[in-house]
């Protein structure tokens, strides 16, 4: 199978340190579970099916490497097109919901995040792993400056986009981060509350 080129210029930094934080933080998924963004599928061989009841892949554009990827017959995957910033699935609905390296491209992050709030269950959990603005002078320079380059050739993925400052704003009552990668990338498990104020 040809590899994207999103895959090719992803491959050393998948290796060094994506997929580890994704085996920690992918394989947690139980129950009825949607994935938002799954792109070429990175996530995908990190589920552990035997926990998961139904896995929704959601993507602007699906893939056709993630629609051949094999899962086991016996579960239920549905394929849908669709927009994090509306997406079509009643309130209070998932377990868990999973998004990784996506909310740097969304066209409306609040949106985007109100989203997965509200079709998460009360108690439900959202699994992330996002690139974050770096601390770091340089490369905090570095990153604003090839940003409108960056989104003409990276899907509109914006270098200099603070989403961890967003998800701390969304209304999960706890958020623990996951160290990915010091200055660039963050991983995390947020908690919806069990009681939402209105
Ligand atoms: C950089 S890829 C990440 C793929 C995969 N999640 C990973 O970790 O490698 C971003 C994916 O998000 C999808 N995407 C971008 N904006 C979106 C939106 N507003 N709603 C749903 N999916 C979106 C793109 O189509 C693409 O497949």
């Amino acid at each position: 199978m040809m590899r994207s080129f999103y895959d090719v210029i992803m491959t050393p930094l998948e290796n060094r340190i994506l997929s580890r934080a994704r085996k920690n933080l992918v394989s947690r998924a139980r129950g009825l579970v949607l994935e938002i963004g799954a792109g070429t599928g990175a996530n995908l061989s990190h589920y552990h099916f035997k926990h998961i009841d139904q896995l929704d892949i959601l993507d602007v554009s699906l893939q056709k490497q993630v629609l051949g990827y094999a899962y086991p017959d016996h579960l239920p995957v549905r394929f849908i097109q669709g927009q994090a910033e509306a997406l079509p699935f009643s309130d209070d609905l998932y377990d868990y919901v999973i998004i990784t390296l996506v909310l740097c491209s969304v066209t409306d992050l609040n949106a985007s995040l109100g989203e997965v709030f509200r079709v998460l269950k009360p108690g439900g959990t959202f699994i992330f792993i996002e690139h974050v603005l770096p601390e770091n002078k340089f490369l905090n320079h570095l990153f604003q400056m090839i940003t409108p380059i960056w989104k003409e050739v990276a899907h509109n993925c914006h270098l200099n986009r603070e989403t961890l400052k967003f998800i701390e704003t969304a209304g999960f009552n706890t958020i623990n981060l996951y160290p990915v990668h010091k200055d660039i990338f963050v991983g995390g498990i947020a908690q919806k509350p069990l009681m939402v104020e209105i």
